[in-house]
């Protein structure tokens, strides 16, 4: 991969990257729409990074389907599919990690998954050398992570930024989806009502975490298969939790629908 990119440098070609692990959705295909008008060649890794799944999580139960997800990316126009069987040695001892941004919400909850996060995306550009690469706001904390790693160790890549892409009743996409029974599924629901809820509030002028908190609270605790892991208010640059908003904020959640975990969020602007 890495001769293939500095071979396509030589030849004065820009590059586009979209890491993903896979199972593609439309979601995925968004933010490959949108590297696809900024670059000449379009890149889309997918690997299920082992170093970001915890002992506990899904690792081996995460969906994959390669040749659908080939398909799906010969139609969408994609240069090369980079599909490594492995990243890591196995005596792999580098790792890279934010010490800041990572400390709540997915990563107070899933210990070293942003470490992991990171050094894969790290190692993604130093195989790939994109000039720009593209991560979807649905994963809010990884997006501004990722983006404060290329700030501090000024890798010369430009991170974009892309929309949610939501099914047309609200539920965020995500392969993860799969995993609900049809119960679930409209269970699911109550994550994008509780952000509906808190943006109206907020619209109308309310600025109490608490009370914006409980409104969200009673939109999912009356649903029998949901079990909030976290509802938080946090400053969109810092991710700093607040009681009272003010300026940007970050409003994120992650709920567990039986024993698949959903995230989503909204920003308020000021
Ligand atoms: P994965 O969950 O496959 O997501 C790949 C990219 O797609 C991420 O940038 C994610 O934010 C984006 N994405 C997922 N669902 C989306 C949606 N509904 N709308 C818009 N974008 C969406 O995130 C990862 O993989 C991994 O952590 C990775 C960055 C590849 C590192 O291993």
């Amino acid at each position: 991969m890495q001769q293939r990119a500095l071979g396509l440098k030589r030849t004065g070609k820009t590059i586009g990257l979209v890491p993903t692990m896979g199972f593609l959705h439309e979601g995925h295909l968004s933010l490959m729409r949108l590297a696809r008008e900024r670059c000449d060649v379009l890149v889309v890794s997918i690997y299920v990074n082992p170093a970001q799944f915890a002992p506990t999580e899904d690792l081996d139960a995460y969906p994959r389907d390669f040749g659908r997800d080939e398909e799906l990316c010969n139609q969408e126009g994609v240069d090369l599919l980079f599909y490594p069987a492995t990243m890591y040695a196995d005596d792999a001892s580098t790792w890279i990690d934010e010490k800041a941004l990572s400390e709540g919400l997915c990563g107070a909850a899933r210990e070293g998954h942003f470490q992991g996060v990171c050094t894969v995306v790290a190692k993604l550009f130093n195989l790939v050398l994109p000039d720009l690469a593209v991560f979807g706001e649905k994963d809010a904390q990884q997006l501004r992570i990722i983006e404060r790693m290329v700030r501090d160790l000024n890798f010369p890549v430009e991170i974009v930024r892309g929309p949610i892409l939501r099914e047309p009743d609200g539920l965020a996409m995500s392969s993860r989806n799969k995993y609900l029974s049809a119960q679930q599924r409209e269970e699911a629901l109550c994550l994008r009502r509780s952000l509906d809820g808190v943006q109206k509030l907020y619209g109308e002028g309310e600025r109490s975490v608490a009370v914006l908190r409980r409104k969200m609270l009673d939109c999912i605790e009356p649903v029998e298969g949901a079990e909030v892991d976290y509802i938080e208010f946090v400053d969109d640059g810092s991710l700093v939790a607040m009681d009272e908003v003010r300026g940007d904020v970050l409003v994120a959640l992650a709920v567990k629908i039986g024993s698949t975990r959903l995230i989503d969020n909204e920003v308020l602007h000021a």
